[in-house]
């Protein structure tokens, strides 16, 4: 059976294609640039653009499980053709369906919901990767890391535990309908991050805690805007008891026990190395 990857060039699309087709199955990865995609031998690379249903007929034929993403663009925009990618897959005889990040009220998690498909939507925590995205070029520069909330406790997830279970469910029964949290094996606080990540990198990687006001003057001359750094300090200063409260699902979903931020760690540690 043949299994479309959208948001495939992802952080997380990247490690389900990889999962996958590891695993023997054949996989068509979705990119709206195929000349940048840069994706493994083997995987059957289609272009088209989630936001135009008009140029996914192709990359929808003879699929019989879909994984989608719920945004559009760029900016993380609400994907809104939910309606006609749900219609596009009924049509194309597609039977389940996984969703990253799916908000049971968003435009396409509603269209699953009134469908005939078996959906199953997956809600991760922080992802262990934002350390790479958020912190990599400043540790390597400067072996410091500068915010606020240092005592903050997050139950962050390995991208690639999040791959494995999007994997088991396009590929097994039992998970329609279902709304999968996904969580690391345990808490970390932003501080036992910095330490875990000092240790894997083995180079002293200091933790500066800055007050909400330094934090919101040192974002606004990064070139932050306002209303991005509100956000953050809510976020940042007030986790929804979600965010920090570990769940046992990757391992009853894959039947292995969920990556801890240290293996995250080494794997990562050159990317921190000054
Ligand atoms: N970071 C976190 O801590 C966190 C936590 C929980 C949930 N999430 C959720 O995870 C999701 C982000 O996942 P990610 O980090 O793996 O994504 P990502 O690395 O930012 O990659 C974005 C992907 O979306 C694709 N894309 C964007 N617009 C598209 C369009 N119009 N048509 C087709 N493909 C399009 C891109 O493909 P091309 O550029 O190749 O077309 C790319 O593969 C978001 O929904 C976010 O809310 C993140």
């Amino acid at each position: 059976m043949t299994i479309l990857v959208t948001g495939a060039t992802g952080t997380v699309g990247r490690l389900i294609v990889d999962e996958l087709a590891r695993n023997g199955h054949q996989v068509r990865a979705l990119t709206r640039d195929p000349a940048k995609a840069d994706l493994p031998e083997g995987v059957e690379v289609v272009a088209g653009d989630l936001a135009e249903p008009g140029s996914l007929t192709a990359a929808f034929d003879g699929v019989e499980a879909v994984h989608l993403i719920n945004f559009a663009g760029d900016d993380y925009a609400p994907l809104k053709t939910g309606e006609q990618l749900v219609e596009l897959a009924a049509k194309a005889g597609v039977r389940k369906v996984t969703v990253l990040g799916g908000r049971a009220d968003g435009p396409l998690e509603q269209a699953l919901a009134a469908s005939e498909l078996e959906w199953t939507l997956l809600e991760p925590v922080e992802f262990m990767s934002n350390t790479l995205q958020w912190w990599a070029q400043t540790i390597k520069a400067e072996g410091v890391i500068r915010e606020p909330f240092g005592g903050r406790l997050s139950a962050v997830v390995h991208e690639r535990d999040i791959a494995a279970v999007a994997a088991t469910v396009l590929t097994s029964d039992g998970h329609a309908g279902k709304t999968y949290t996904l969580t690391g094996p345990r808490a970390i606080t932003t501080t036992e991050k910095v330490r875990i990540l000092s240790e894997a990198v083995g180079q002293e990687i200091r933790f500066v805690e800055l007050s909400e006001d330094e934090a919101r003057a040192k974002w606004l001359a990064d070139g932050m805007g306002a209303e991005t750094i509100e956000f953050l300090i809510g976020a940042l200063g007030d986790t929804p008891e979600v965010g920090y409260t570990v769940v046992p699902t990757v391992e009853q979903v894959t039947g292995r026990a969920p990556r801890s931020f240290a293996q995250w760690a080494t794997e990562h540690a050159v990317a921190f190395k000054r």
